[in-house]
């Protein structure tokens, strides 16, 4: 079966003032009554689906085990790690642990700040990068783009035709979070995908990736793996080598370069809730809104176009007029006004904030 690693450590801050230091966005309710993580987790169960190995913060562990609990779900293991240090650290320590008892233990590594209704359709996807997974390969889930992000890793196809559109196809290239220019180019291009961000591969291969790719990450890892510290179920990652690992993700860590990447096409719906602007475009597919306003039941919109107007204070009312490509975003003690189009820069607000003290 495949092991489900599910990567809950971010700080979540685009989504700043729901999303907390404390609280982050993963774990919050924000479409719908589950919270991200407890919808991924649930996405990743079942039968092709082994216990899941979760990786996140010391101060995020209960609710991760809380919220696991309310799913109803048992964690194979929950690995702490002793400070942020991004995916590529956590993606190495995931498959250092479970290569201690199996090194061809599949792995699937999936974000928990996704949306994606259709399960059996992701299951299935799945299901095709077996195959090349088994043969050594690093399976990423490519999605048909829709407009020119940045916010995302893009995905080149190989040239060769003939191949049917379900089949994984080899990867010509994996470029992560272009500038706006080489995004409008990939889009109009027409031979890239956006990259799901999901990625299934063997232990094996991924530390063998990391040997050739970023070989420095191997010896403070393992270390910090060695030294580690059972704690109430929990398993707390040593700090002193850990603290000397840079922060890096591992699409810039081992899949920009890695030449063994393979696609699987996702056809499905699929959305990274990264932004208060994706938020605002999910809740249009859900029930298309009249002049692009979606507002919550305790605001209210006055001749506004493509507006997010939303309170999670229910002693707070908001209340648009005339704006035009705007989000207000009110919580009990913090309320975010901002241009649609600067999404991706409430998280310099936080910096700011966090600068003040
Ligand atoms: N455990 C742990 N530790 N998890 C982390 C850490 C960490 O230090 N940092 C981030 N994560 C988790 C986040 O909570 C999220 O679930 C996932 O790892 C991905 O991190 P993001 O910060 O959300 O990445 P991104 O959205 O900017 O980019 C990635 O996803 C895109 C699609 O959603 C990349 O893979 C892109 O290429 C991809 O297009
Ligand atoms: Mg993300």
């Amino acid at each position: 079966s495949v092991v489900p690693i599910l990567l809950s450590g971010g700080s979540g801050t685009r989504l700043w003032p729901v999303s907390r230091r404390s609280f982050p966005k993963q774990f919050a309710a924000l479409t719908g009554d589950h919270s991200l993580f407890q919808a991924s987790a649930l996405r990743l169960s079942g039968p092709r689906y082994g216990a899941p190995l979760v990786l996140t913060g010391a101060d995020f562990r209960f609710i991760v085990t809380e919220q696991l609990a309310g799913v109803g779900i048992v964690p194979g293991a929950v690995l702490i790690e002793p400070a942020p240090r991004n995916t590529a650290p956590a993606v190495l320590a995931a498959a250092l642990h479970l290569a201690a008892a199996d090194p061809d233990v599949m792995m699937l590594v999936a974000p928990s700040d996704h949306v994606v209704p259709d399960a059996e359709a992701f299951g299935r996807a799945v299901d095709r990068g077996i195959a090349p997974a088994r043969a050594g390969r690093i399976v990423t889930f490519g999605i048909h783009p829709t407009r020119p992000e940045t916010g995302y890793g893009w995905l080149e196809l190989g040239g060769e035709s003939g191949a049917a559109p379900d089949d994984p196809a080899p990867l010509r290239r994996f470029v992560e979070k272009p500038d706006a220019a080489a995004a409008e180019a990939m889009l109009a291009d027409g031979r890239f995908l956006w990259n799901a961000g999901i990625f299934l591969f063997t232990a094996r291969t991924m530390i063998e990736a990391f040997e050739r790719h970023a070989p420095d990450f191997i010896a403070p890892v393992r270390a910090s793996l060695q030294a580690a510290r059972p704690d109430l179920g929990f398993l707390r990652l040593d700090p002193e080598a850990w603290d000397s690992l840079p922060d890096l993700s591992i699409d810039y860590a081992v899949m920009e370069k890695a030449g063994n990447l393979s696609v699987v096409r996702f056809a499905d719906h699929w959305s990274d809730l990264g932004g208060w602007d994706a938020i605002w475009r999910e809740a249009q597919l859900d029930a298309p809104a009249w002049r692009g306003v979606v507002a919550d039941a305790r605001s209210t919109a006055i001749d506004c176009d493509d507006v997010l107007l939303r309170s999670d204070d229910e002693n707070l009312q908001v209340v648009g007029i005339g704006l035009r490509d705007t989000m207000v975003v009110a919580t009990g003690d913090a309320v975010l006004v901002a241009d649609m189009n600067r999404a991706q820069d409430v998280r310099q607000a936080v910096t700011a904030l966090k600068a003040r003290g």
